[in-house]
């Protein structure tokens, strides 16, 4: 039993030497400055505060359960100041220490000369280095420091960013006084090889803060120099004390313009010096306060709350992120980016671990390739803004750098009214704009996104044969997914903006069942995933809360889609009677028995009709004949009177112009009527014309958001609008209110002759880019759409993509002049008498004629008859009717 008690005690103490890791830290060994006016505040130091940030992190992480064999990850701090081959010593010590745990990175070292001694050394046993401070420009070199890293912007930037301020003030020359130390002579060689045709240094000085001297007379050089612009690149002390001598030669304000690379430390100046201080510029990284910076807050406050929790005094940490120094944060990120690059390891199942020797160089990070390249790989919004070591472009780790300019200006203490402390202001910001990498997230949305999928082939004909259209006449756009490509007036829309802005970006594609809304939570706050949503999201009131928005690049309104053939209508029973109102066949009634009536009276006389008939059933022979006339045209009764043809002449021409016009009219009215849908307009949903459970909504959007304010609470929930067409060709639902821009493009592309646009557009909900609150380049960005929209760009791009038709233009009635069509139709759909008058006229003009020619052939009788008339006047008057 014993026995096993040992063996398992020595399991364990085994198990854990071989499986407990941790973090190298190096910090350099902070000496109180003696300061003769204002205590400095120790734990404000930056030191302090980046030792605090490192413990937070790896605490975090424990508490984050981010393991390594199944222990948390621990930690050593190494204080030194020594040189850079003392502080390799103590890094070798540390890894061939058998009773500490295995380092699997180091955090560090403070300075770019360190680095130089550590990040071979480290390169050779395969252990990544990521400093939180070292910003030497040669350090970017992979070939001779491949697994350092860094969170704090390279030099390069600073250059650059100074370069771009000169070019600002339009300033061309410089004097420049460097420290002489590695990041001294790194900023003139930069300035001077880098930048030689930007920035021209007329003098240069070097200072030695260990003599204290420079190498030249500080004051002749400066009174000789053709510039007076002085810029000092050299660290924080040094800057310092350049700065007291300045002071001290009275070169300060004497027409000098001082820039440095750091900001100097005003506890070092007598309190009557500091107003002599105002106006030296100084131009140093800084870390935005908000999302919009790439900032990931909540971890940001985690982060704090950790810091606080650990901390003995509570006061001592600082109750304002701007009151924790850059240092701290890079600090932070620095271990984070570790911390996640293990993260990665342990769960691809190869977590790396030291082969330990008792000799330094013997060492051996197993599975190290794996780990730094997930370390190479990581991305993520840290404490001080994006954090990304591999790039495209540059070798630089972070994205979007920003540089502040700064300016000494005399602020009042608060306690004290007499006294006045010199402060920074932030006068100038400089964003790193070359090297944007936009995360862009579209969502399938025809015409703007049209997503083309190459490993799936499973939608319908339709859009198959418009993809292929499409992609034979445009250029797809990759995505993050190899297989995935995209086209419409977004893809082309974003090359315009890339063509304009200079930046990269990667396309996601997302899920089409998401709801708009939830896509607008992608880009805000701390969740933020992505840069811009680029497709149809419509800016709204509720939106605005959450996210910013671009200038609107479409203006879309909302419009009503239906089906052409709302049922097989009952209503076409009578529907062959309305191309004539009801007066024209009151009218053609009226001509036919007038007709067959006068037809019968100048047919009586011929016996034609044979007079043994009653008279009843003679006017209805004659009635017929006169129908038949008209109708068939071809009567094939004999007519003997030149009356009867006459009149029948007039009835044949009455008849062809009537039916032509009968012909015609119904054929339109039946078209019109085919193509005219069941409701008019919003209005007619609004009157509840169709119960509002079939009207199809995608629910979660702009759309749904103004329904239910304007109109119903009830509506059948659609996921899709691609949902919408189908729902309505089966009749789920009857109608459908959706962006006018995506509906018009369906209808004239997809469902030529099923589905139809109706009433004219209502509620204008433009399109625009939905960005993170306070983003960057949104001016920027704004003013590359309007240049667009100036240029005529866009609106070409609207007639390549929005106003596309593949149906033949006489069967789709949905372009959006089609209201104004349908009022002049409703006029024109039926013949009234007004129209047919003259027709009807000139009938019986024909007709008068016709009698007259009956009187004529008359006449001997008439005039006998008469004759007997007026004989017989005497007589009892008799009835007797006139008969020819
Ligand atoms: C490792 O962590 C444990 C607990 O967190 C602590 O007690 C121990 O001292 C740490 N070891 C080292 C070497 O820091
Ligand atoms: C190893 O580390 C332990 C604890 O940090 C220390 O006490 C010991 O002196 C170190 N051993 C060597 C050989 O440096
Ligand atoms: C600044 O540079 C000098 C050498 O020029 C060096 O001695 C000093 O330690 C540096 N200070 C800091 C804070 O790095
Ligand atoms: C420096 O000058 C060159 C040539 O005039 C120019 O192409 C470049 O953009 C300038 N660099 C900066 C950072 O302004
Ligand atoms: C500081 O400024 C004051 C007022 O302008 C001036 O009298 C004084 O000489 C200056 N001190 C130095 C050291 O230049
Ligand atoms: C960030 O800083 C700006 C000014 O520097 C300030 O107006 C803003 O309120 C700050 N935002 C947060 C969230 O602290
Ligand atoms: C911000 O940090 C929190 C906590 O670590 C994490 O859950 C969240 O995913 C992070 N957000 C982003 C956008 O990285
Ligand atoms: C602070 O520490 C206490 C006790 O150690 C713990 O219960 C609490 O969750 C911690 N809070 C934070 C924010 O870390
Ligand atoms: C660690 O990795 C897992 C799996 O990928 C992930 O869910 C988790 O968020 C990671 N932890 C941190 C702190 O990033
Ligand atoms: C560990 O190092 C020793 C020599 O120092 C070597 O013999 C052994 O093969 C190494 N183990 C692995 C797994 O590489």
């Amino acid at each position: 039993m014993s026995h096993f008690l040992i063996l398992l005690v020595c399991f364990i103490l085994f198990r854990d030497s071989l499986n407990t890791v941790q973090i190298l830290g190096l910090f350099p060994e902070y000496h109180h400055a003696p300061s003769q006016y204002l205590e400095a505040d120790q734990s404000s130091h930056w030191t302090t505060q980046s030792m605090e940030m490192f413990r937070a992190a790896i605490t975090l992480a424990d508490r984050y359960k981010i393991y390594v064999g199944g222990n948390p990850i621990n930690y050593t701090i190494l204080q030194t100041n020594s040189n850079g081959f003392a502080e390799l010593e103590l890094v070798c010590r540390s890894i061939t220490n058998t009773t500490v745990p295995d380092i699997l990175g180091v955090v560090g070292p403070t300075t770019s000369t360190n680095a130089r001694y550590i990040g071979p050394f480290v390169a050779r046993i395969g252990l990544p280095l990521v400093s939180y401070t070292a910003t030497h420009a040669d350090l970017d070199d992979k070939s001779n420091y491949p697994t350092f890293y860094r969170t704090i912007p390279s030099d390069i930037l600073l250059a650059e960013a100074i370069v771009k301020l000169f070019k600002y003030f339009s300033w061309e020359t410089c004097s420049m006084i460097i420290g002489n130390d590695d990041y001294g002579y790194g900023g003139l060689k930069l300035i001077s090889e880098v930048y030689y045709a930007n920035l021209s240094i007329r003098e240069r000085l070097i200072f030695d803060p260990q003599s204290d001297k420079y190498q030249a007379d500080l004051k002749q050089t400066l009174e000789k120099s053709q510039s007076r612009i002085v810029l000092v690149w050299a660290n924080h002390s040094s800057c310092t004390k350049i700065i007291q001598h300045v002071l001290r030669a009275g070169l300060l304000r004497r027409n000098y313009v001082w820039i440095t690379t750091n900001k100097i430390d005003f506890n070092m100046f007598e309190q009557n010096e500091w107003f002599n201080l105002s106006g030296i510029l100084t131009v140093v990284p800084f870390i935005g306060n908000s999302s919009a910076f790439g900032v990931n807050e909540t971890l940001q406050k985690e982060a704090f709350d950790v810091w606080r929790n650990l901390s003995h005094n509570k006061n001592s940490v600082p109750k304002l992120a701007s009151a924790v120094s850059l240092e701290a944060m890079y600090t932070f990120d620095a271990v984070w980016a570790l911390i996640q690059a293990l993260n990665k390891s342990v769960l691809h199942n190869k977590p790396p671990s030291m082969n330990k020797s008792l000799a330094c160089f013997d060492n051996f990070l197993q599975n190290h390739d794996e780990y730094l390249n997930h370390l190479k790989m990581t991305r993520f919004y840290g404490v001080s803004g994006n954090v990304q070591f591999s790039k495209a472009n540059s070798d630089d780790c972070t994205h979007g750098v920003m540089y502040g300019l700064y300016n000494i200006q005399p602020m009042m203490l608060k306690n004290s009214e007499e006294t006045q402390k010199p402060t920074y202001i932030k006068v100038l910001t400089w964003y790193e704009t070359t090297s944007q990498h936009l995360q862009i997230l579209v969502i399938e949305a025809h015409p703007f996104v049209i997503v083309h999928n190459s490993s799936t082939d499973n939608q319908s004909s339709n859009y198959d044969t418009n993809l292929e259209q499409v992609s034979s006449r445009f250029d797809p756009m990759k995505t993050n997914d190899p297989k995935i490509f995209i086209y419409g007036f977004v893809a082309d829309f974003i090359r315009e903006l890339e063509r304009h802005m200079h930046f990269t970006y990667t396309i996601h594609v997302a899920d089409p069942t998401t709801a708009y809304h939830s896509l607008i939570t992608l880009v805000a706050g701390d969740n933020r995933q992505y840069d811009m949503i680029l497709s149809n999201i419509a800016m709204t009131s509720d939106r605005m809360l959450k996210v910013d928005f671009s200038t609107p690049f479409y203006d879309n309104t909302f419009r009503i889609i239906t089906r052409l053939n709302p049922y097989s209508s009952p209503l076409s029973l009578f529907s062959c009677f309305n191309p004539f109102t009801w007066d024209v066949w009151v009218a053609i009634f009226v001509v036919i028995i007038y007709s067959s009536i006068i037809i019968y009276i100048f047919e009586y006389q011929n016996g034609n009709i044979e007079n043994s008939q009653p008279e009843l059933k003679a006017i209805c022979t004659g009635i017929f004949h006169g129908l038949i006339s008209i109708l068939i045209m071809n009567g094939d009764i004999r007519l003997t009177t030149t009356s009867s043809r006459l009149t029948i002449l007039g009835l044949y021409a009455l008849g062809v112009i009537l039916i032509a016009t009968y012909t015609a009219n119904l054929s339109s009215f039946l078209t019109l009527h085919r193509g005219k849908p069941f409701i008019s307009g919003i209005d007619d949903i609004k009157n509840g014309l169709l119960p509002f459970s079939r009207i199809g909504i995608v629910s979660n959007t702009s759309i749904s958001d103004y329904y239910i304010r304007n109109i119903s609470t009830k509506y059948y929930s659609l996921t899709t609008v691609a949902d919408t067409y189908p729902r309505l060709l089966d009749y789920t639902i009857d109608a459908s209110i959706c962006d006018s821009s995506v509906l018009e493009y369906a209808v004239n592309n997809y469902y030529c002759d099923e589905l139809t646009l109706t009433g004219v557009s209502f509620v204008k909900s433009p399109f625009a880019i939905a960005l993170p609150k306070d983003w960057l380049y949104k001016t920027d960005l704004d003013r590359n759409i309007l240049a667009l929209r100036e240029s005529g760009k866009l609106e070409s791009l609207e007639n390549t993509w929005i106003n596309h038709r593949a149906c033949s233009s006489s069967s789709s009635s949905s372009s959006s002049s089609s209201s104004l069509d349908q009022v002049n139709d409703q006029n024109s759909g039926t013949f009234s008498l007004n129209v047919l008058g003259g027709l009807f006229l000139t009938f019986f003009i024909i007709t008068a004629i016709a009698f007259g020619f009956h009187l004529w052939n008359c006449r001997v009788v008439i005039i006998n008859t008469f004759h007997q008339t007026m004989k017989r006047i005497k007589l009892p008057i008799r009835l007797m009717p006139i008969r020819c």
